[in-house]
């Protein structure tokens, strides 16, 4: 599993006298010095496993991301949102590349994680196993998929491992721009008809669940996150970024006139407030592949990667290893 020069370098470890209590104290040294931990950096196997599924996850997230939104490109109603609906899923296909790219720097090939998503041995993303349904979902995901997005990625630009931190400043100018266009289009609607308010708060109601769930489970309830911030892949965690999530969207909400789908929202003071909890049951069946769209995007990811393989022979040919 580990490629060649990563073997190389753990070579010349096995032959050096260096205990592995020693390096681990290097490993633990550089992380409370707020060092990067780089490629070819010693690292526990658990630290690294723990990147393997993580940015494995956020890469397939990307890119199976771009299916709710692609099967928009053609319903668009103007051109303008068909430019702007166009460009933002290049950017996602971006993101997934440079995040692939920075997991293989961890030994593990792009086919084999490409193989692990198909296999059901690596997730995504639970909120891509919802439909979309109308134009207003476009504005939906856009504000609050990416917004939740951006507040998870804008944290993981400090995280310790340093191709992932490098990836995340890059993805992070680039998401703040799919943030507002989603909620230029839901606060267009909400300027608009009857027909197209309710198409909007329709859109909210049916996304603002899903968006708290990317967030992950209760920081009690996950078997990761202690890890996570020991070795500071996360800087804060689930909760704690929800919750900054939720206090920054439902202002915006009240703003454009829109009504959050939880009759308890109370107002705790400025921009905090207390919420519902999550359908935790919900979230697993999701989670766990029986949400609305599970088999319908994973089936459509398993046939364009087998239609496009064709192009990666041709790549490779003209680009032999
Ligand atoms: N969707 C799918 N699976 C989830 C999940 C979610 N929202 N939350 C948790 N899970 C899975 C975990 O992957 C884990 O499964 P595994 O054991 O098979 O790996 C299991 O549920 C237990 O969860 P954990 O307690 O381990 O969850 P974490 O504490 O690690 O939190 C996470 C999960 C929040 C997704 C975390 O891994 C994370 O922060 N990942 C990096 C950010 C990320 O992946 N963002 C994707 C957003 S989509 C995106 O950016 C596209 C953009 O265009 C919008």
């Amino acid at each position: 599993m580990l490629n060649r020069i990563v073997k190389a370098k753990y070579k010349t470890m096995e032959t050096s006298l260096i205990s592995q209590e020693e390096l681990l104290l290097e490993f633990e040294n550089k992380i409370n010095a707020e060092q990067k931990i780089e490629p070819l950096d010693w690292m526990p196997d658990e630290y690294r496993n723990h990147l393997i599924r993580q940015m494995s996850q956020h890469a397939h997230s990307e890119v199976i991301g771009m299916q709710p939104e692609g099967n928009w490109i053609t319903r668009a109603p103007s051109l303008r949102s068909k430019k702007i609906l166009l460009a933002k899923i290049q950017d996602e296909g971006g993101h997934g590349l440079y995040l692939y790219s920075a997991a293989e720097t961890l030994g593990v090939s792009r086919d084999q994680y490409i193989q692990w998503l198909h296999e059901g041995k690596a997730k995504y993303a639970s909120v891509f196993n919802y439909p979309a349904l109308t134009w207003a979902d476009m504005g939906a995901i856009g504000w609050l998929v990416d917004g939740a997005a951006i507040t998870n990625q804008v944290s993981l630009q400090r995280t310790s491992y340093g191709p992932y931190s490098r990836a995340m400043v890059r993805i992070c100018k680039e998401e703040s721009f799919h943030q507002r266009q989603g909620y230029e289009i839901m606060w267009k609607m909400m300027e608009g008809t009857k027909d197209q308010q309710e198409m909007a708060q329709d859109a909210l109601n049916r996304w603002w669940w899903p968006a708290l769930m990317m967030f992950g489970p209760h920081d009690s309830d996950s078997p990761r996150t202690s890890n996570a911030m020991k070795w500071k892949i996360k800087r804060e965690t689930n909760d704690h970024l929800r919750q900054k999530f939720i206090n920054k969207t439902i202002p915006q909400a009240e703003l454009i006139g829109l009504k959050i789908p939880d009759s308890n929202v109370v107002k705790l003071s400025d921009e905090n407030y207390q919420t519902s909890d999550i359908n935790w049951d919900e979230f697993w069946k999701v989670v766990n592949g029986n949400g609305p769209c599970n088999e319908q995007r994973l089936a459509h990811h398993i046939k364009y990667h087998n239609e496009g393989a064709w192009v990666r022979e041709s790549a490779s040919i003209s680009n032999p290893k």
